[in-house]
């Protein structure tokens, strides 16, 4: 499998979308980008401005500070880590007061413009796999694979809360479910590039598969797709 493609995986928050990139392009060679890291990422320099919060987003002050964002990644002890500047983010972009306001700060145009451009920047010369929202119908149009991934709500609230527990980040499952739901819908229904599945993605349900066989699954897709 010499030729490197470009792989976009998108689908709803908390269904695994990370994971499986990350273990794809680990698995092929590739270089692999989270997207939504980079959301999250500008959504904690908006607050920490105080320009988004629960409550509130500024979009002014917001158009007026888009030029000063630099964000990163880095890779640290073999992990690709996000950087806002010289500081190393990762853990805090996983944060609730980060995932509170990431889907306001992720429907302001100024901001997606900025991210998508140094996405496509990265993804230049293909032999690489991306997950978000949008990465199938905005970032990478000709992706040669596009995979849209889902799950049943239940399951992807019992997978995040799981992840957040190990990480020591205290959320109950009840607050979990509802920060996914909102952000559901907001990303959904925004007006800027919306969560979408586009006509040329491949639907992957994984509620009842492991890892290993979503792997699998995908890897078939991969060898089909280089192969044809
Ligand atoms: O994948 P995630 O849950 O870490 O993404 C965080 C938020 O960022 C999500 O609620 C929507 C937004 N996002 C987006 O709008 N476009 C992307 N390509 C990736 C994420």
């Amino acid at each position: 499998m010499n030729q490197k493609i470009t792989i976009a995986i998108d689908g709803f928050s908390a269904c695994g979308k990370s994971t499986l990139a990350k273990a794809l392009a680990s698995k092929l060679g590739y270089s692999f980008i989270d997207s939504g890291a980079m959301y999250r990422g500008a959504a904690l320099f908006f607050y920490r401005l105080g320009f988004v919060s629960k409550v509130h987003l500024d979009e002014d002050s917001i158009h007026r500070s888009i030029n000063n964002l630099s964000l990163n990644f880095k890779l640290i002890e073999g992990k690709n880590c996000l950087f806002l500047k010289n500081e190393n983010i990762d853990d805090e972009i996983r944060q609730s007061h980060v995932a509170e306001v990431v889907s306001k700060v992720a429907t302001i145009k100024a901001v997606r413009v900025q991210l998508v451009k140094q996405q496509q920047e990265m993804g230049r010369n293909g032999g690489i796999v991306m997950d978000g929202r949008d990465i199938g119908s905005v970032v990478f149009p000709d992706a040669e694979l596009k995979i849209f991934v889902t799950a049943s709500p239940s399951i992807r609230a019992q997978r995040r809360f799981d992840e957040l527990k190990e990480k020591g980040i205290p959320q109950t499952l009840e607050e979990v479910r509802e920060n996914l739901t909102k952000r559901d819908h907001v990303d959904s229904t925004r007006t800027e590039s919306p969560l979408i599945q586009v006509d040329d993605a491949i639907v992957l349900d994984n509620s009842s598969l492991s890892k290993n066989q979503q792997l699998e699954w995908i890897m078939g897709k991969v060898e089909h797709r280089i192969n044809a």
